[in-house]
């Protein structure tokens, strides 16, 4: 049952044994199958801290179909990039954050300032933030997206989707609510399924920064196994098919030895926009403890224009 092995894994002590979580890295072929088709027609991507496609490893999971998994395909100059938009500008008003509902940031001023700007340097606040909203906001009580609760959302990260869906011949894909999801050391997340979008055959991408976790992946119902995977910096799962409807969860995030956001193997390939050394130093220690989860949804049906 899902729920036993999340229980299973989200413990400390004892602490689970982790030999039959799916290493991407240990290339196992008995549990996923490399994917390798369509890969060397795109172009290099660079502007969105992608390295060149035909570098990719793509699978999928044999036991949940659909199930894809993208062993990170960014740049260490990417991941710093994506990192410092996570922290710095996707926080701000009037995108929706979980410290809202709290009233713990006055209207004039963002998470990041807050954080790290200001001299009385606000330290509770930092372990604080758990999500923010963008597109059509999440409604975490109602589960309901609405017409009436939207903003704008980043193109850089409508076309980093978009270009992902593309690769993977996704027609049609319209990046529409994004969540993110900010996990400290001890956070998980609970089994749930993703099926507040009107359009649930449309596939989700599921973008990972920082810290390791244990990403459990189970069936249709609770009463299915669960199989759990590695998902490292940078790593990109995407839920298509029947893995769409399926149970998932975090029940625990692990400390990383490699950083892939520290090494220096694209020196020469800058980015359009690149991250000011400042604003990484603060965003490099505040990932040293944290993971950051991107998690971009389409919420209607194609051709549709808005809820109703
Ligand atoms: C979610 C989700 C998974 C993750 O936000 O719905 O399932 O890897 N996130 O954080
Ligand atoms: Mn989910």
């Amino acid at each position: 049952m899902f729920k036993d092995s999340f229980k299973y894994y989200k413990s400390r002590n004892p602490f689970p044994d982790l030999k039959n979580v799916i290493d991407i890295d240990s290339t196992d072929y008995t549990k996923v199958r490399p994917i390798e088709d369509f890969l060397l027609k795109y172009e290099n991507r660079y502007d969105l801290g992608l390295r060149p496609t035909k570098d990719w490893k793509i699978y999928e999971l044999k036991c949940n179909l659909g199930l894809i998994f993208i062993q990170n395909p960014f740049t260490a100059e990417g991941q710093q990039y994506w990192i410092t938009k996570c922290l710095k500008d996707y926080p701000k008003k009037p995108n929706k954050l979980n410290l809202d509902e709290h009233k713990l940031l006055n209207d004039n001023t963002s998470w990041w300032e807050e954080c790290f700007k200001n001299s009385d340097g606000n330290v509770s606040l930092l372990t604080k933030l758990r999500w923010t909203t963008l597109g059509y906001h999440h409604d975490w009580n109602t589960k309901h997206y609405s017409e009436n609760s939207k903003s704008i959302l980043p193109s850089e990260l409508c076309n980093l989707t978009t270009f992902l869906a593309n690769v993977l011949n996704y027609t049609g894909f319209n990046a529409e609510a994004i969540i993110i999801n900010y996990y400290r050391m001890n956070s998980t997340l609970a089994g749930h399924t993703d099926h507040s979008e009107v359009n649930i055959e449309a596939p989700l991408f599921s973008i990972s920064f920082g810290q390791n976790a244990i990403f459990l992946i189970g069936g249709l119902t609770q009463e299915e196994p669960a199989t759990p995977i590695y998902l490292r910096s940078g790593d990109i799962v995407v839920m298509s098919k029947t893995s769409r409807h399926c149970y998932h969860g975090i029940p625990k995030i692990l400390p990383t030895l490699v950083k892939p956001w520290m090494s220096n193997d694209s020196m020469q390939n800058k980015l359009h926009s690149e991250v000011d050394s400042e604003d990484w130093s603060i965003a490099s220690n505040y990932i040293s403890e944290a993971r950051i989860n991107i998690n971009v949804r389409q919420v209607l049906k194609p051709g549709q224009i808005r809820l109703l």
